[in-house]
């Protein structure tokens, strides 16, 4: 019976497919759900446009109008997502930026917009960052040197932040990578009555290639890259190092940044935080797995949420992810 010159093995003493036998067994020792109210959704709303702009490099998620921008909301909220974040793509750029704490700037209009829209129905989260609003595309100032200016840079996060605020934010989010950019956002948030505006800190935000399709999303113009503010995708350590540094400067939240290629940091950050972790499953994640659906390589659903659940397993509390409105949907189905 058996093929030649095998012996029959002793029976496993134990056996952990037991438990795999079928879903009811399978989902009652599950150890990782995700929940929709656990996801954000990254929105980008554009100046000069007459309806909603898809994005080549991410197909599925387009560039807003204010009034399509407003739906995406409303739909987000009834799905049951948790929150949004807004990033803005302005007509005009200059040298710092001055479109980002300008009340009339796109990002502040859309803030208020959203807000008016879905109330406190749904985390309303603002980009603090001046890279959509530099011609040169770096998030913060140059100096002489045409160099990123760290010192420079912050009175003009607290700028931001404040209208971002004042515009109707429930949540900042300073992604610029500046060393003490969460204690000026904190003080000036405080300082103008601010004090119920959450800060989430991009805090291990590695210099990365998955961006990539970021860039076409809000038209960067970057010159140059950004490895003298982002991590060396080689470091675990200082991850953990700015996730703590953020936390003592008033964070009330962390980010690691992207969440895919860093989870062993994410797991490390959750370790060691007192406080909530966010991870932010960048454009690059995104076009990847859509791009490989659309030549029919991959499942795309299941590899979406297989995705999201290891992100959550590795110990986020909430994740950032394009797909966060299809997920809702397609969960509640
Ligand atoms: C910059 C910013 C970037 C992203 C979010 N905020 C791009 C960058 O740092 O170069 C990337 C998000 C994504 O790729 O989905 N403030």
């Amino acid at each position: 019976m058996l093929p030649g010159g095998v012996t029959r093995p002793l029976p496993p003493s134990s056996r952990p497919r037991r438990l795999r036998a079928f879903p009811a067994l399978r989902a009652l020792v599950r150890e990782t759900h995700v929940h929709p109210s656990q996801l954000m959704l990254p929105v980008f709303v554009r100046e000069d446009i007459d309806g909603p702009n898809p994005i080549e490099a991410m197909p599925g998620v387009l560039q807003h109008t204010l009034d399509s921008l407003r739906a995406e909301a409303v739909a987000c909220a009834e799905a049951g997502v948790g929150g949004i974040d807004l990033f803005g793509v302005p007509l005009l750029r200059d040298e710092v930026g001055s479109q980002a704490w300008d009340p009339e700037g796109i990002l502040n209009r859309a803030v208020a917009a959203v807000r008016e829209e879905v109330g406190d129905d749904l985390v309303v989260c603002a980009d603090t960052c001046l890279d959509e609003f530099t011609s040169h595309g770096h998030c913060g100032v140059l100096d002489g040197q045409g160099r990123v200016d760290n010192d420079a840079t912050l009175p003009l996060y607290q700028a931001m932040a404040i209208t971002q605020a004042e515009s109707g934010a429930h949540m900042v989010s300073p992604s610029g990578m500046m060393d003490g950019q969460v204690r000026a956002i904190r003080d000036a948030l405080d300082t103008t009555d601010h004090q119920d505006v959450a800060v989430l800190a991009y805090s291990a935000k590695y210099a990365s290639a998955y961006y990539g399709p970021f860039r076409e999303a809000v038209g960067s113009t970057l010159r140059g890259d950004r490895r003298t503010y982002q991590l060396d995708p080689a470091n675990s350590r200082e991850g953990l190092y700015e996730a703590t540094l953020d936390a003592a400067e008033g964070a009330d939240l962390v980010m690691v940044k992207p969440a895919g290629p860093h989870l062993d940091v994410l797991a490390r950050v959750a370790a060691a935080s007192q406080i909530p972790v966010a991870a932010y499953q960048v454009s690059g994640e995104y076009a990847m797995v859509e791009a490989a659906a659309q030549r029919g390589w991959i499942d795309r659903e299941r590899v979406i949420d297989e995705s999201l659940i290891g992100i959550v397993r590795a110990g986020a509390d909430m994740v950032l992810t394009y797909w966060a409105l299809d997920a809702a949907r397609r969960w509640a189905r």
